[in-house]
């Protein structure tokens, strides 16, 4: 096995007025290349400060991250960007996808940065969608899609650049337990057919059970790292899918006398409040960069 990442003595405190937040305290950890890494653990335990220096979006207070043997810990922004774009994919809960665009106009956006013709940008993005099952939306609008057909635009564009590292942050936070279950095999499809290494951050332990390998977190530490046996790879998930969606239902009518909750979510619907911002930067290209980056062939 190939190690693809590697963090060493990684800490992360943010300087809030007075106070101090130890966000991350002595992270040690390797991840071999292919792996899929679920990162596990309850609000505020540090996940997604974990990905974000995983990511290179933030610098750690101290220790190191290598990528590809590449301390990006100690790169610029310029250089972070470049590496970004050439190496890794983000999946992200609430999709940002860009409002005024087409599918296929945001599936080809990393394509665009990395300064690919629009006619071959463009053929890659719908062989990516077909791939996704959405030949028939590729003219539409975010607004026109449902929620589980907006974040498979998003895998289509994490995957379109064929990074070899795809990070996802909560991806299906949004999305009911049988879309869940179909976008998690995507992802996972995917990953595999092309060896990528996949990074899911979340504080759902059932969506835990799609990783190979768990990795908990706690209070900014690791507690707990251990290997499971993914549930696309266990017999009957679709069956364990129905299972969990009627336990829900059942919490959720059990509950409903309770305390009131609000109504559960429609079937791949999405809460109307977040929206996007206008371009994330993890998308965005970094503007010194533009024209450097080597083309990959497809
Ligand atoms: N920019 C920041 N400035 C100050 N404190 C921060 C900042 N970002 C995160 N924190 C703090 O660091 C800790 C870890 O936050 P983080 O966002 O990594 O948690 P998380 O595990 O992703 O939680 P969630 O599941 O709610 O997304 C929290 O206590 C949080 O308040
Ligand atoms: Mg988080």
């Amino acid at each position: 096995m190939e190690p693809i990442i590697r963090v060493q003595k990684l800490h992360k405190v943010y300087r809030v007025g007075r106070e101090q937040v130890v966000a991350l305290d002595n992270i040690n950890l390797t991840v071999q290349k292919g792996q899929m890494i679920c990162i596990l653990g309850p609000s505020g335990s540090g996940k997604s400060t974990l990905l974000n220096q995983l990511a290179g979006l933030e610098k750690p207070t101290s220790g190191d991250v290598y990528i590809h043997k590449r301390r990006i810990s100690a790169m610029t922004e310029n250089q972070l960007a470049a590496f970004r774009q050439k190496h890794i994919g983000f999946i992200f809960q609430s999709y940002n996808l860009m409002p005024t665009m087409t599918a296929l106009e945001n599936v080809a956006l990393p394509l665009m940065f990395r300064g690919m013709p629009v006619f071959k940008r463009n053929r890659l993005a719908a062989d990516m969608l077909r791939k996704v099952d959405l030949a028939d939306r590729m003219k539409h609008k975010p607004t026109e899609m449902s929620g589980g057909q907006q974040q498979r635009v998003g895998i289509a564009r994490a995957f379109v650049a064929r990074p070899s590292i795809v990070f996802a942050d909560e991806p299906t936070g949004n999305l009911d337990t049988r879309t869940t279950y179909n976008v998690m095999k995507m992802i996972i499809e995917m990953t595999r057919q092309n060896n990528i290494t996949f990074i899911l951050v979340t504080h759902d332990a059932e969506l835990a059970q799609y990783a190979d390998r768990i990795i908990t977190l706690l209070d900014g530490r690791v507690v707990g790292d251990k290997a499971n046996l993914s549930m696309v790879d266990r017999e009957g998930a679709e069956a364990a899918a129905e299972a969990a969606d009627a336990a829900r239902l059942e919490r959720f009518q059990s509950l409903a006398g309770e305390d009131k909750p609000s109504d559960p979510p429609h079937e791949g619907e999405s809460p109307p409040s977040k929206r996007p911002p206008a371009i994330d930067p993890r998308l965005a290209p970094s503007p010194s960069d533009e024209g450097e980056i080597e083309l990959e062939t497809h």
